[in-house]
C-alpha cells in the first residue's frame, strides 16, 4: 500500500465527491470518501451524529476514519470539509499529494442546495459557508500541494486542472 494517489480537501460544496469520482475513473483507480466511511461505520447519517453526539464527537470519529483511509487506500480520497481542523490529520497529510478545491460561495451553496444534510450550514447557508471557508482556508493551504478553483468549471475541467497541478 503506497498511500493515496490524490487527496482532495476543501469546503463543502466545492465538488470534492463529483471531481474525486471522475478523477478516479480517469486514473483507473478507486474512489473513497471519508464522509461515506463515517456513515457506513456508524450506521447513521452525519446530521444524526451531530444531533446525537455533537460536533466534537463527530470530529473524533472523522479523524479515525481519515487515518484509516490514508493508511488503507491507494486511489483518490476525498476528505470531509472539516477534517483539516484536526492537527493530527494535518500532520498525516504532510508530504502527500493533497489538492485544495476552492469555490466561490454562491456556487458552493447552489451545489449544496441539491444535497442537504449539512448541519453546519443551517440557518443562513451563504453566511455560514463564507465564515467556515474563511476560517479554514489557512488550514487547506497549509496541507495542500496545489489549489484549484472549481468556480465556473465543469467537473471535467476541474479534473484536468487537478492533473495539471500535481
Ligand atoms: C463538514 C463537511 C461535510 C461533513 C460534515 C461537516 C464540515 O463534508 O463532513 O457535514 O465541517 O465542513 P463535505 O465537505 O464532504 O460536505
Amino acid at each position: 500500500m503506497s498511500g493515496p494517489l490524490v487527496v482532495l480537501v476543501g469546503p463543502m460544496g466545492v465538488g470534492k465527491s463529483t471531481v474525486g469520482q471522475r478523477l478516479a475513473e480517469r486514473l483507473g483507480v478507486s474512489y473513497r470518501d471519508t464522509d461515506e466511511d463515517v456513515v457506513a461505520e456508524q450506521g447513521r447519517t452525519i446530521a444524526e451524529i451531530f444531533v446525537d453526539d455533537g460536533e466534537s464527537a463527530f470530529r473524533a470519529i472523522e479523524a479515525r476514519a481519515v487515518a484509516r483511509a490514508l493508511a488503507g487506500h491507494d486511489g483518490v480520497l476525498a476528505l470531509g470539509g472539516g477534517a483539516v481542523l484536526d492537527p493530527r490529520t494535518r500532520a498525516l497529510l504532510s508530504g502527500l499529494p493533497v489538492v485544495f478545491l476552492d469555490s466561490d460561495a454562491d456556487e458552493a451553496v447552489r451545489r449544496i442546495g441539491r444535497d442537504p444534510g449539512r448541519p453546519l450550514l443551517a440557518g443562513d447557508p451563504h453566511r455560514r459557508w463564507r465564515a467556515l471557508a474563511a476560517a479554514r482556508r489557512p488550514l487547506y493551504t497549509e496541507v495542500a500541494r496545489a489549489v484549484v478553483d472549481t468556480s465556473g468549471r465543469t467537473p471535467e475541467g476541474v479534473v484536468e486542472a487537478v492533473l495539471a497541478a500535481l
